[in-house]
């Protein structure tokens, strides 16, 4: 069983008050790091962990941190990321439920380190609830002089804001979730300047996920090295899973990196195999964004490797038999699911959420959504299948920010992986409206 770095208490009844959390640990790190250690210090121990971003896109945090511009007199600040709208991803969302005080007790840590007196959290409009979790548990840690000014009598003061997104997509890409921060149009920046030069209100910002910051509590109490020690590789420490899909116990879990994909699929410990006895069909282990496997590219590498749950071993084979850790959201399907009408529903999101900044963004989704509108309901031709593909490449890379390749990768996969099933929802339009294609062959079996 992995070691719980986050989410050990987050059953315990009560957990989400100050009392309750305190007498469980809480706050032991806010203690350490503003009376015993410097910014830097702090700093230090995030690179010296290997945190990697828990966003999606893995950037090594104390890295991003130690970008941070620092010119005399200006104000900096640390935006947490909780905007959490990626299809299959709902972790976060978790573990500001469960354990509020973590949440807060990582961004005063975090927010020490950076020399931010002023730092945010952003959430998603849906998550409302969550919201009102957070902003009673913020009331707390004024009440109890975690925030606010003079903190533990450190010098050190820190005021934390939580506000609500508009309910868009695209206001989870960090300079789309400034601009929104400010009152604006959720609409991605163009990069450089960098938010560590020029974020928020032009100052200097760090944005990190829910979970990167929740992270630097345990990096913290425990020391840097000791985090790094968990996991494998340049994958450190643990990781929230949000398992979904035809599993018999989905739910959020926290793996220690390194785990087997077999394992994290059939242990006991975790998801307990496919529901219903059936066949595992394809697995997306990163969130929509990232390119799906096939079967036989689940558990182990085009290689004949173990898969493990891992940055580097999810990826292996590049995206001609790999895929991505993402930000963690892992679906899987049995042999009764549809690939075609699963990439157009997933397109029609990305359709729907395009900002429409960019044209390659704004038309080809629109395009592909379209057109696998057409394969799915029985009136598309094998060229569709083609112009897909051409769609896909001129959105790949032209667009201000990634969502373009977060809409164009999980297609181009899809079609990469299951042709065969394509072409059979064209070729037999009748018999696919009314049953599945089942599970595609593995090339050495063909
Ligand atoms: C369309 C889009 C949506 C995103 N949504 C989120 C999100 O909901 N939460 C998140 O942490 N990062 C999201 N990201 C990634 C952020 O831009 C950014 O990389 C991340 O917040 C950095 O935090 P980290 O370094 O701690 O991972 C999104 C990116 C894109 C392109």
């Amino acid at each position: 069983m992995s070691r719980k770095l986050l989410i050990e208490h987050a059953d315990v009844p009560g957990i989400t008050s100050f009392e309750t959390y305190r007498k469980h640990g809480g706050y032991a790190s806010v203690e350490k790091a503003l009376k015993t250690m410097s910014p830097e210090d702090v700093v230090e121990e995030v690179k010296k962990s290997g945190l990697r971003g828990r966003g999606g896109a893995g950037f090594p945090t104390g890295m991003k941190w130690s970008f941070l511009a620092k010119p005399e007199g200006v104000e900096r600040h640390l935006v947490c990321n909780a905007d959490e709208s990626e299809p299959g991803t709902f972790k976060d969302r978790y573990l500001m439920e469960k354990l509020p005080h973590l949440l807060i007790e990582g961004m005063i840590t975090s927010s020490y380190a950076l020399g931010a007196r002023r730092s945010y959290i952003y959430i998603r409009g849906e998550f409302m609830y969550v919201l009102r979790i957070l902003e009673k548990a913020i009331a707390e840690a004024y009440a109890n002089g975690m925030l606010g000014k003079n903190i533990l009598g450190s010098g050190y003061d820190l005021d934390l804001v939580v506000t609500p997104g508009g309910g868009a997509y695209i206001c989870g890409e960090e300079t789309a979730l400034l601009e929104s921060l400010e009152g604006k149009r959720g609409n991605p920046r163009m990069k450089p300047p960098f938010p560590a030069v020029k974020g928020l209100w032009g100052n200097p910002t760090v944005v990190n996920n829910v979970e990167s910051i929740a992270a630097v509590v345990p990096i913290v109490n425990e020391g840097g090295e000791a985090y790094a020690k968990i996991g494998i590789e340049r994958s450190t420490g643990t990781k929230l899973i949000s398992a979904s899909g035809n599993l018999v116990r989905p739910g959020v879990y926290e793996i220690e990196l390194g785990l087997s994909v077999e394992e994290f699929i059939y242990g006991d410990n975790y998801c307990r195999g496919i529901a219903n006895g059936k066949k595992l069909k394809a697995c997306i282990p990163g969130g929509s964004s990232v390119p799906i496997l096939p079967h036989y590219l689940v558990t182990k590498t085009a290689a004949g490797t173990d898969r493990l749950m891992t940055y580097e071993s999810l990826a292996d084979g590049g995206f001609a038999s790999g895929s991505m850790l993402g930000s963690g959201g892992f679906i899987v399907f049995d042999e009764d699911q549809c690939i075609v009408r699963n990439t157009w529903n997933f397109a029609r999101f990305y359709a729907h959420e395009s900002c429409g900044q960019c044209s390659p963004c704004r038309e080809g989704t629109g395009w592909m959504e379209k057109v696998l509108y057409r394969l799915e309901h029985g009136t598309g031709t094998l060229e569709d299948i083609t112009l897909l593909e051409e769609i896909n490449k001129k959105i790949e890379g032209n667009t201000i920010c990634p969502l373009g390749d977060a809409a164009a990768w999980p297609v181009a996969a899809a079609i990469r992986h299951f042709r065969d099933e394509f072409e059979w929802h064209v070729k037999s339009p009748q018999e696919a409206q009314t049953r599945n294609y089942g599970l595609i062959q593995a090339p050495l079996e063909a």
